[in-house]
């Protein structure tokens, strides 16, 4: 489920170069493009007149053409060329796709999934740590990227990037101590925009194992340091882990993205502020996915693959603060109306349903200007077609 009306971190933005491609958040396919301007794009992906995938296509001239029959859709998803039409046909108000708010920032491609108005939208998060430009690292840090793949729930994936017990278990073999695994009381480190809760933080001191490999030639002491650890959410999908060492910080921000119910990727900006050198992004790479692989078996092992609805439904311990925090914030939403339900293989295989976008409520002259319906529409009623003024 996703819950509308907030900014996803989707992709990374320097993966969008000259063509366009299809992401798939939570069953609902977007095309991302770059246009001649140099912004990047984002739109429903299924083309209205016979569902060919933008993706596929080409940007040509500003605009993303469909690889079925050449149609060409603007930046607001406007259709501005029908080729098979001969001169002076036409184009239908109909062709038109929608067209999400889109924003290159901290290295990611954030995109608008809701139909607000851009003075009711909340702001993207401030990501402490990262530079707003596409460089995506701020002064003194190093950043190398990566992605995972879990076979588990976003949610599920989201949880455990801010938990903060598991480390001596499931990471006893590398950071985690096994011998050292209680959770010292930590504050909830709330900000808010208003009523909205836009980064939630605890800070706590772990009892780290001794290092090995490079890590320990850098040891200057001989008896263990703690290590100050902070985890992060901002919601709806992404969070921090910072891991503050003796010789240095690392950082590491992950957009985890709902592929479907049941598959995530994590995508990850590790940031390190020693060995800032090229040479060691192959060593920071492999620690980072080293932490992901550890996590994977318990995560993809986890029961009900979706977290519960009711609080009740599983047991909390003061420890497990910031997940709580996460559950309660999901719930307001869901109560709120904002959950979009995921599609079931049978809906996607029967018909197509869109995240309304702005458009849709910004213009009522637009009302009946859209071939398909929004979800929420389409869960109202079983049809799903819709007639062209051609
Ligand atoms: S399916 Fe896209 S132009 Fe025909
Ligand atoms: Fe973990």
């Amino acid at each position: 489920m996703l819950i509308k009306n907030n900014w996803y971190a989707v992709e990374f933005g320097h993966v969008i170069e000259d063509a366009p491609l299809t992401v798939r958040i939570d069953t609902h396919d977007l095309v991302l493009w770059r246009g001649s301007d140099g912004q990047v794009n984002a739109q429903s992906d299924v083309c209205v007149h016979r569902g060919g995938s933008l993706g596929g296509g080409k940007v040509v001239d500003g605009c993303v053409e469909c690889p079925y029959h050449g149609w060409k859709f603007d930046d607001d998803g406007v259709c501005v060329d029908i080729p098979a039409n001969r001169e002076g046909l036409p184009i239908p108000k109909k062709a038109r796709v929608d067209s999400y708010p889109c924003v290159e920032r901290y290295g990611f491609v954030w995109v608008f999934l809701g139909d607000l108005a851009a003075d009711q939208r909340p702001a993207i998060p401030h990501l402490d740590g990262l530079d707003e430009t596409t460089s995506a690292r701020a002064d003194g840090y190093r950043a190398v990227f990566g992605d995972f793949t879990w076979q588990a729930n976003y949610d599920r994936v989201l949880e455990n990037a801010v938990d903060i017990s598991h480390t001596p278990f499931v990471h006893a073999g590398s950071f985690g101590n096994r011998d050292k695994p209680e959770i010292q009381d930590f504050d909830l480190d709330e900000v808010h925009d208003g009523d909205r809760l836009v980064g939630i933080s605890a800070t706590v001191k772990l009892d780290p194992p001794a290092p090995s490999g490079i890590w320990s030639l850098l040891r200057k002491k001989k008896e263990r340091e703690l290590v100050e650890t902070t985890t992060g959410f901002y919601p709806p999908n992404v969070t921090m882990l910072v891991v503050r060492l003796p010789l240095g910080e690392i950082r590491i921000f992950t957009a985890a993205v709902p592929i479907d119910e049941s598959t995530t990727v994590s995508k990850y900006i590790m940031l390190r502020t020693f060995f800032t050198g090229g040479w060691a992004d192959k060593d920071s790479r492999r620690r980072t996915d080293k932490i992901f692989l550890e996590d994977q078996p318990t995560v993809e092992g986890q029961r009900p693959e979706l977290i519960p609805f009711d609080l009740s439904a599983e047991l909390h311990v003061k420890s497990d603060s910031i997940q709580l925090a996460y559950r309660r914030w999901r719930q307001d939403q869901i109560e709120a109306g904002l959950g979009l339900p995921s599609q079931t293989e049978d809906d996607t295989r029967r018909g197509v349903s869109v995240i309304a976008s702005p458009a849709r409520m910004a213009d009522p002259e637009l009302v009946n200007a859209w071939v398909f319906p929004s979800i929420e529409d389409a869960g109202e009623s079983d049809s799903h077609n819709g007639t062209n003024n051609v």
